[in-house]
């Protein structure tokens, strides 16, 4: 068991990165079963991950909650789970639709607060435990005020079912408008080496006093510069900057930042990691993988240290890198 340096997230205290489960259902990012998706959440928690990241909608009936349940099992102390919820429309119940930047062009959830109970207590079952450390809307509901679900969250709270609030997807007015129904312990949000955190939600999480949890801080694997294709069954084939013209060219252009990379020691991976735990005090990024060597190389970022010249570097390549393809997910 290794220990991690640690961040807070709000008065929540997370290892500095966390790990994302998504990748370990079937129908993401490659091949995988149980055996592999157990061994590479167990590395996780053996390499000093403490913040596992789930949702009811990765996988079918909940099953990367109860991958995660598995994991847990015997050493839920060690660990802060954190899952979402909006996407499993109940039965009858209507499905509110959202336009996104991927391929299929629209979502669907409902966050209406009469399910809000419902969506926990399976996820409490999927995961095997009795309270859920940190629970998220998945996105916010195009039909229902923010308040109105985060105040569904809040009576959680209140019965013990859940300990902390996060949001995910949201604008900085939804924050702000959350964090007045309830205080929010994290904004997890798209940040990464080819996509942005926007500025005015950046100020908003901090003014309320929470952290921000990285989602595909690797891009979805093309900043560790090893994905050159990807399958037409991939779900990545959805995503704007993986069509296979617009990947190419996004190869050749991440190159500087590759050969920064190489100079200062790092792998593409670690580079992009460690560049966006330099960036706030309160970021904790969830990369997810399905390999256990790639798992210790993430988490070996905690460590590492960037000399303001070499970070200097970094930002001068940054700026002049223009991924070609849209990279927010909300349009
Ligand atoms: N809130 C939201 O709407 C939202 C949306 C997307 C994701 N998320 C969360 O964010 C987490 C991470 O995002 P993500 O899975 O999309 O993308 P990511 O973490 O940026 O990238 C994952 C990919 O990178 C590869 N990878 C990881 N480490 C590597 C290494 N050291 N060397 C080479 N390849 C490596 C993995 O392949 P291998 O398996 O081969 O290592 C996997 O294909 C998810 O698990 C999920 O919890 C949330």
């Amino acid at each position: 068991m290794t220990t991690l340096p640690t961040r807070t997230l709000g008065t929540l205290r997370s290892s500095a990165l966390g790990y994302g489960a998504m990748v370990l259902s079937p129908g993401m990012y490659g091949a995988v079963d149980d055996a592999r998706g157990l061994a590479a959440l167990r590395a996780a928690l053996d390499g000093g991950a403490t913040l596992i990241d789930t949702s009811d909608g990765y996988g079918p009936d909940g099953h990367n909650e109860r991958l995660v349940g598995e994991a847990i099992r015997g050493r839920r102390d060690e660990v802060l789970v954190a899952t979402k919820f909006g996407f499993r429309i109940p039965e009858g119940a209507a499905a509110h639709r959202f336009p996104v930047s991927y391929t299929f062009g629209e979502l669907a959830v409902n966050a209406e607060p009469r399910h809000v109970r419902r969506y926990a207590e399976q996820s409490l079952r999927n995961l095997g435990t009795d309270v859920i450390d940190l629970y998220y809307p998945h996105f916010p509901d195009p039909q229902v005020p923010i308040e109105e679900t985060v105040g569904a969250v809040a009576d959680l709270v209140t019965a013990g079912l859940v300990r902390h609030l996060g949001l995910s997807n949201v604008t900085a007015e939804q924050v702000r408008r959350a964090h007045a129904v309830h205080p929010v312990a994290a904004v997890q949000t798209q940040w990464s080496l080819w996509q942005p955190i926007e500025p005015e939600l950046h100020a908003a999480a901090r003014a309320a006093g929470a952290g921000i949890v990285a989602w595909s801080p690797l891009g979805g694997g093309f900043l560790t510069g090893t994905v050159d294709r990807v399958d037409p069954d991939d779900f990545r084939r959805n995503l704007p900057r993986f069509d296979p013209a617009n990947l190419r060219a996004n190869i050749d252009r991440y190159a500087p930042l590759r050969a920064v990379a190489a100079d200062l020691g790092l792998t593409p991976g670690q580079l992009a990691l460690a560049w966006l735990l330099h960036q706030d005090q309160h970021v904790v990024p969830i990369p997810g993988s399905r390999t256990p060597a790639h798992i210790a190389e993430n988490l070996s970022t905690a460590r590492v240290r960037l000399h303001p010249d070499s970070l200097a570097r970094i930002e001068a390549a940054r700026a002049a890198f223009a991924p070609r393809g849209e990279g927010a997910l909300l349009v």
